[in-house]
């Protein structure tokens, strides 16, 4: 059996115009002013439609303590643009079975679709499989969610399988498709 993977400290990942970096006071700031935008939060899940009035959701406490909080061997990237963070992504890690869940969202409705979202997760895939030695990184999505399959795809992830009707929305049960990307099939960025 290989080895668990050692865990290096978060690396600042550089693109063409994002920045991945730690997370820093002015990131609480950066968030509250942006709105909670239901069809970004739908993406992560339905639950949080059970909690929210409104406002609840959103408090500059409540988004403090979800930017500050430090889950076991994982890793949180705040996305920074232009001198602002617009978004997050993670990786799980899974040390024993080489395997990270990959995570991203960018907060900034209007920062959507402008390819912001391929650079990051390729920033992040290709640090996966060079300097952390990941065999393997996966995720699960929205099936609804086009933008983001459609991102996945472009970065190398394929879809593997379906959870049917795995939560329930406003408008009814919705699927989510199972999408991983392997160190042998992933293509670094040149
Ligand atoms: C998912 C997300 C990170 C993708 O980042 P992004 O910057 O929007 O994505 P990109 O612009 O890099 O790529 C989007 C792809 O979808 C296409 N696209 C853009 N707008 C679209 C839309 N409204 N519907 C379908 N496809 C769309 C783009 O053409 C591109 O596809 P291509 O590479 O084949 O040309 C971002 O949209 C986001 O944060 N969404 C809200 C939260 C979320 O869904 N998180 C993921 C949870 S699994």
């Amino acid at each position: 059996m290989p080895d668990r993977l050692v865990l290096p400290p978060l690396p600042v990942l550089r693109g063409e115009s994002v920045l991945l970096r730690g997370r820093c006071e002015s990131d609480i700031e950066d968030r509250v002013r942006e709105p909670i935008d239901p069809e970004e939060e739908d993406a992560y899940g339905s639950s949080w439609r059970r909690d929210w009035d409104g406002r609840r959701y959103h408090s500059r406490d409540e988004v403090a303590a979800r930017f500050l909080a430090t889950g076991p061997e994982g890793y949180t990237w705040a996305v920074e643009y232009e001198g602002h963070c617009i978004g997050s992504a993670g990786l799980r890690v899974n040390r024993d079975q080489h395997r990270a869940a990959f995570s991203i969202g960018l907060f900034v409705a209007g920062l959507r679709g402008r390819g912001l979202g391929r650079q990051v997760t390729r920033l992040i895939l290709d640090w996966a499989f060079g300097d952390l030695g990941a065999h393997r990184v996966e995720l699960e999505v929205l099936a609804a969610n086009h933008r983001a399959i459609r991102c996945y795809l472009a970065c190398g992830f394929r879809q593997e399988g379906v959870r049917r009707e795995a939560e329930l929305y406003p408008d009814g049960w919705q699927d989510f498709i199972e999408m991983a990307v392997l160190a042998s099939e992933y293509a670094p960025t040149p």
